[in-house]
């Protein structure tokens, strides 16, 4: 069959089942204000938990502090990977800074989350190794277990019972079995037990690897994530955080042992095969590291934003869960989740339907995310307007 033919049978058949997505053009307004077309909108669909992003002081400052550079030392491009000559000198800033905050011997930074996700598995787990890791993994973490050699069982999520279950009958017959898990789970907003998955690593001598993309900034006192809140950050062998979402930048790190460094450096492909982050973006990484400590005042209005809106929400009978700033409202069928969210944008509210094979299927629902840049009185409608939507859509 001719390949456009059969992938247009293939797309109606998304079409059919409410699963067509497209891209549309977004711009940033400020305060967490997007605009989509002629219209302008409430945007609840953003990472940019911190809301440092598009903070208009924050990138003045930015922008006087390097006023003084040569336009080539802050380029947009590092013009090649970091192993040639793409190693600008902002990396060993950033790394150094990121190791000496978290207290651990190594950082390294790759250019994404999903840049990371797919090159340390691969990199670290052989045909000898067995990966355990939570059903929910984000879909980075699935493909960098893909691309790895070792043996993959995902367990059901945060079912430390189930793993533990596993690693008794698993670990003898394995060289390493690595434990996977993200912090804060990106679709459903819940907290792995990280208490429990370090004593698990302990008892079984396992390597823990936790993705703390949605909890970095947001999370601990000083905004080290969930791991900082809960006293475990030295008890993390791989702990992955991201400048894409709260840092509201461009990349991601791996914090880890000198020789799991040296070794990643000179294995994971996805660090070596591939252009460096712009300068322009390390020296903005850069300029926030010392920052994002002290942005107290906006955690705490995060999380009391989320602790009142999850309340006001279950308060008209909707279905959510989670403990942070990301908060699903379920709704289980997927093209029901679609006119929910399109409902709410012709409010003014921009949510997104998150649908399978994104979530399981049947759990389609709409995930908001809250950021700090957020008032109550914008957020109030919200929950009436979401159980209307839901009761004509029935
Ligand atoms: C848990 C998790 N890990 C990694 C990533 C990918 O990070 P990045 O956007 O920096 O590629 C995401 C992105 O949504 C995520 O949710």
């Amino acid at each position: 069959m001719n390949l456009e033919k059969q992938l247009r049978a293939e797309l109606a058949r998304i079409r059919d089942q409410g699963l067509y997505r497209r891209t549309v053009p977004v711009r940033h307004e400020g305060g967490a204000r997007i605009r989509v077309g002629e219209r302008s909108f409430l945007n609840l669909a953003s990472n940019d938990y911190l809301g440092l992003a598009r903070d208009p002081d924050l990138l003045a400052a930015f922008y006087r502090q390097h006023s003084c550079a040569r336009p080539g030392d802050l380029g947009p491009g590092s013009t090649a990977s970091r192993l040639m000559t793409g190693n600008h000198g902002l990396y060993q800033r950033l790394e150094e800074g990121l190791a000496g905050m978290y207290g651990r011997e190594r950082a390294l930074v790759f250019n994404s989350g999903y840049h990371c996700n797919i090159g340390i598995l691969p990199a670290l787990a052989g045909r000898r190794d067995l990966i355990l890791a939570d059903k929910l993994c984000h879909a980075s973490l699935i493909d960098g277990m893909r691309l790895s050699r070792a043996r993959v069982i995902r367990y059901p999520h945060q079912d430390c019972d189930r793993l533990e279950a596993l690693l008794r009958e698993h670990r003898p017959r394995h060289r390493q079995v690595f434990l996977v898990t993200e912090s804060i789970f990106s679709m459903d907003g819940d907290l792995a037990d990280l208490d429990r998955l370090v004593r698990l690593k302990r008892q079984w001598q396992a390597v823990l690897y936790v993705d703390e993309a949605h909890a970095v900034g947001t999370r601990g006192d000083r905004g080290l994530g969930l791991a900082e809140e809960r006293g475990v950050v030295a008890d993390i062998d791989l702990l992955v955080g991201t400048f894409g979402k709260a840092w509201g930048g461009q990349g991601a790190w791996l914090l880890c042992a000198e020789t799991v460094a040296d070794y990643l450096v000179n294995t994971a492909r996805s660090l070596i095969f591939t252009t460096a982050l712009p300068p322009v973006t390390l020296a903005w990484l850069c300029f926030l590291l010392p920052r994002i400590p002290r942005l107290v005042r906006q955690r705490n209005h995060l999380r009391d934003l989320a602790d009142r809106l999850r309340r006001e929400l279950a308060g008209h009978g909707l279905t959510t869960c989670g403990k942070s700033n990301i908060m699903p409202v379920m709704v289980g069928d997927a093209a029901r989740a679609v006119a929910t969210a399109e409902d709410l944008r012709r409010h003014g509210y921009w949510v997104n339907a998150v649908r399978p094979p994104t979530v399981p299927a049947g759990t389609a629902r709409l995930r908001i995310s809250l950021t700090a840049d957020m008032e109550w009185p914008l957020l109030a409608p919200l929950p009436g307007l979401i159980a209307d939507a839901l009761k004509t859509s029935r």
